[in-house]
C-alpha cells in the first residue's frame, strides 16, 4: 500500500528574473515587472510530498520529524531570506523562476530521501502561482 506523506514549509526570498546577456528592454518583454532590477520577494510555500510503503513495522513512509529536519537543514536554512541571484550559487547561472527553484529544491531533497520513495515538491509563489516537479 502506497501512501503519500506531505510537510508543509516556509520561506521568504528575493529574486529577480532576467537573462544577462539580453538586453533590458528584452528582458523587460519578457519577465515584465519581475525583472526590476531592485528586486523584488515572495513567500514561498513548499509542499513536499513523499510516497511510499507504510513500513509494517513502524506504521509511518518516512519519519516526519526527518522529514522536517532535512528540509529545515537542507532548503530553509539555504534559501529563506536569501537574495536568490546573489546569494545562492545555483542562481548565478539559472533563472530563479518558480520551475527552476522547484527543480534545485527537488535535486538537493532527492539525495536525501530514500530512493524507495517517490518524490513530488510543490512550490507556491503565490496563493494562485505554483509548479510542481517530480523528477521526470
Ligand atoms: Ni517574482
Amino acid at each position: 500500500m502506497k501512501v503519500t506523506v506531505s510537510r508543509r514549509a516556509h520561506f521568504n526570498a528575493a529574486h529577480r528574473l532576467f537573462v544577462k546577456d539580453w538586453s533590458d528592454k528584452k528582458n523587460m518583454e519578457v519577465f515584465g515587472i519581475c525583472s526590476n532590477s531592485n528586486y523584488h520577494g515572495h513567500n514561498y510555500e513548499l509542499i513536499v510530498d513523499i510516497r511510499g510503503d507504510v513500513d509494517p513495522i513502524t506504521g509511518m513512509v518516512i519519519d516526519l520529524k526527518e522529514l522536517k529536519d532535512i528540509i529545515k537543514i537542507e532548503i530553509e536554512d539555504i534559501l529563506d531570506h536569501k537574495n536568490l541571484n546573489l546569494d545562492v550559487d545555483y542562481f548565478k547561472k539559472v533563472v530563479p523562476t518558480a520551475e527552476n527553484i522547484c527543480i534545485f529544491i527537488w535535486n538537493i531533497l532527492r539525495l536525501k530521501i530514500d530512493s524507495k520513495n517517490d518524490l513530488e515538491v510543490t512550490l507556491y509563489e503565490t496563493t494562485r502561482n505554483f509548479v510542481k516537479y517530480s523528477g521526470k
